[in-house]
């Protein structure tokens, strides 16, 4: 075991002090926030029943429901999270969302969403063991024909990238401390073990991870320190996303009728 449960806990905990309830909340670069939503949302289509784990301070739930007119239980294990959610008002909603403080590891649903999704969450998940009961409780909680969208960070993209940085003499980006990263065929094969179809993948953020951590630190002034803050990176979130430079990508499966 690399972090703990308490660990975790505590980390969101201060992360809910510090941004409240802003989309910088847990992802401070804010272009990546911008294009995981586009991309969640092109996922989503008025009329569904769909459930979101490790909603945060709900910044994203909240835009799904201006946006749609869904039903959206969106469930997180950090009081101080979903206490930050729970009291945002909501303009003008299309949709309803509930939000509850709920354990993935103890989700006890059956059959009953079109669409899950995660955004950056069972990566905080302590071992693989965790991570198969979160995606074992995911598989049963959706109904047949159900879509689970997983955004979460994969070895694959984090491996490319540091073998491009590799190759320019910059130093190798590690995985961040609270973060376990999945391997893409053992999640593969796993869900196809659960009744659950791998459909496709979506690699949303290699264009610009390849474009703000390999292009840009090697064309930076040496004596700058490069920030994701450059204005540069304005024109490097419009990369298209090739290649797979980006540990964060969208795995997509749908679970067999
Ligand atoms: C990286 S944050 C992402 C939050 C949100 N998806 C966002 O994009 O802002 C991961 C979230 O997962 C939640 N989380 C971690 N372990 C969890 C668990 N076992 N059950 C439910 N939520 C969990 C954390 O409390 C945190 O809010």
């Amino acid at each position: 075991m690399v972090f703990t449960r308490e660990q975790i806990m505590d980390h969101y905990k201060a992360e809910a002090v510090r941004h409240t309830d802003a989309g910088t909340s847990t992802i401070q670069d804010v272009r990546t926030r911008d294009i995981e939503m586009r991309a969640l949302f092109t996922y989503i289509k008025d009329g569904y029943r769909i459930l979101e784990v490790g909603c945060g301070n709900g910044f994203v739930a909240r835009a799904i429901v201006e946006q749609f007119q869904v039903e959206l239980y969106a469930i997180d294990f950090s009081a101080d999270m979903i206490n930050l959610a729970q009291n945002q008002g909501i303009s003008n909603p299309r949709g309803k969302v509930t939000f509850a403080c709920v354990d993935i590891l103890k989700l006890d649903t059956k059959h009953t969403y079109d669409l899950i999704f995660t955004e950056r969450c069972l990566q905080n998940l302590c071992s693989w063991e965790d991570q198969k009961k979160a995606l074992a409780n995911i598989a049963a909680a959706l109904k047949p024909g159900g879509c689970f969208v997983m955004l979460e960070s994969f070895w694959s993209g984090l491996n490319n990238l540091n073998q491009a940085r590799h190759e320019l003499d910059l130093p190798e980006i590690p995985p961040p401390w609270h973060n376990l990263l999945f391997d893409e065929e053992q999640t593969i094969e796993y869900l196809t073990s659960l009744n659950c179809d791998y459909l496709d993948q979506n690699c949303l953020l290699s264009g610009y991870y390849f474009g703000s951590r390999v292009i840009l630190p090697t064309i930076y002034p040496k004596e700058k320190n490069v920030t994701s803050k450059s204005i540069l990176n304005d024109y490097f979130c419009h990369f298209p996303p090739y290649g797979d430079f980006c540990p964060m990508k969208i795995l997509r499966f749908q679970k067999n009728k």
